[in-house]
């Protein structure tokens, strides 16, 4: 278990926002890549990273809206990658290294949540390939880059939706268990989480630092277009009239609070030295204790990690596996 797992204190909380969490910090000169960095926590990622002087790339496996959606962001480039099209991962990244730059961020944003049973052409169930082995992929082909910045930073967003569900290791894709939506959602935010501890592990020595993140629940993302108005309803996260509750202490935030707690894990000086650890309300979580594990995976609103989600033994071996189902 990594020691570092445990709060700063930072100073920040749930309702501070990206913009406050980067107060200071110049980015000029830096290279970040947003993937899903046109819509929801990933757009406003991009807006402030690219606000504070980085250069932001971000793909996207639809041009034209990404375009429509990042023009208040100017400068931020568009290139074309499918996360579940390992050709279009491998393609992107030859781009961009043949560009000659270093990579000095990198936000894996990019999700799909509660999807329908849906898989890739190579079999592959589609949450995990999207949020956990396209983000591998992409980590893989464009190491060079992030060892070029000699201190890089890659942030998972992952998501309490780790209560979910672990990693099934004999059932990755759902062939021998029937599929339920949300544990197919959390066994690959789980991966997100685990993928962050190995990826450190593996990278500190050539200057490359990773961190997952839990960002909050924003319900006015994109995010939730595939779960019935009935479930949203009984989550608790619109009002009578339908409109987004917002209570930071509940998790409920907005788009900018959203985004602050990857942010703050890109480009925060507080974290200089640190890596492989679960974030959340912009300050690293505390590891939820057995005693309160029940009551944290029944919906406690504390903050917390769940131990299998931050299991160097688990991370390691989904590293192996990852790296035999992206070849
Ligand atoms: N919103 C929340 O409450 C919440 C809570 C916990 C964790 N998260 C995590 O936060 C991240 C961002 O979510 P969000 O709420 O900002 O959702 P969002 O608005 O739906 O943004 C997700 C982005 O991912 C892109 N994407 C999906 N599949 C892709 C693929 N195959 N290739 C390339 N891009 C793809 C989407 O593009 P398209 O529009 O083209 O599909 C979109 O730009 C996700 O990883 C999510 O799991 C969100």
């Amino acid at each position: 278990m990594t020691t570092a797992q445990h709060p700063l204190p930072s100073g920040f909380g749930a309702a501070s926002t990206a913009e406050e969490v980067i107060k200071g910090v110049d980015l000029t000169g830096k290279v970040a890549i947003v993937t899903g960095g046109y819509s929801g926590i990933g757009l406003e990622t991009a807006r402030v990273l690219r606000s504070a002087g980085a250069e932001v790339v971000v793909p996207a496996r639809d041009l034209e809206r990404a375009r429509a959606a990042l023009q208040d962001v100017p400068g931020a480039e568009v290139e074309y990658l499918d996360l579940l099209d390992p050709a279009s991962i491998d393609a992107f990244a030859e781009k961009f290294l043949a560009s000659g730059r270093p990579l000095h961020i990198l936000v894996d944003s990019a999700g799909i949540m509660a999807t329908p049973l849906t898989r890739d052409a190579r079999g592959y169930e589609a949450q995990f390939a999207t949020n956990h082995l396209g983000h591998f992929q992409l980590v893989a082909r464009l190491w060079p880059a992030l060892v070029a910045a000699d201190g890089a930073r890659v942030v998972a967003v992952s998501s309490r939706g780790i209560r979910f569900g672990n990693v099934d290791f004999d059932d990755l894709h759902f062939e021998h268990r029937p599929y339920e939506a949300f544990a197919a959602y959390g066994q690959s935010k789980t991966a997100n989480a685990l993928f962050a501890v190995e990826l450190d592990r593996r990278g500190r020595d050539q200057g490359v630092r990773a961190f997952a993140v839990h960002p909050g629940t924003i319900i006015e993302t994109g995010l939730a277009k595939h779960v019935s108005a009935e479930v949203v309803r009984a989550a608790g996260v619109l009002d009578e009239h339908g409109r987004p509750v917002r209570d930071p202490s509940r998790q409920l935030k907005t788009v900018e609070q959203g985004a602050a707690t990857g942010v703050w894990c890109a480009t925060s000086p507080q974290l200089t030295g640190l890596g492989g650890v679960y974030c959340e309300n912009s300050d690293v979580s505390p590891l939820v204790t057995e005693a309160d594990e029940a009551e944290w995976r029944a919906g406690a609103e504390t903050p917390g990690v769940l131990s299998y989600a931050v299991d160097p033994e688990a991370a390691a071996r989904l590293w192996e596996v990852s790296e035999r189902l992206t070849a």
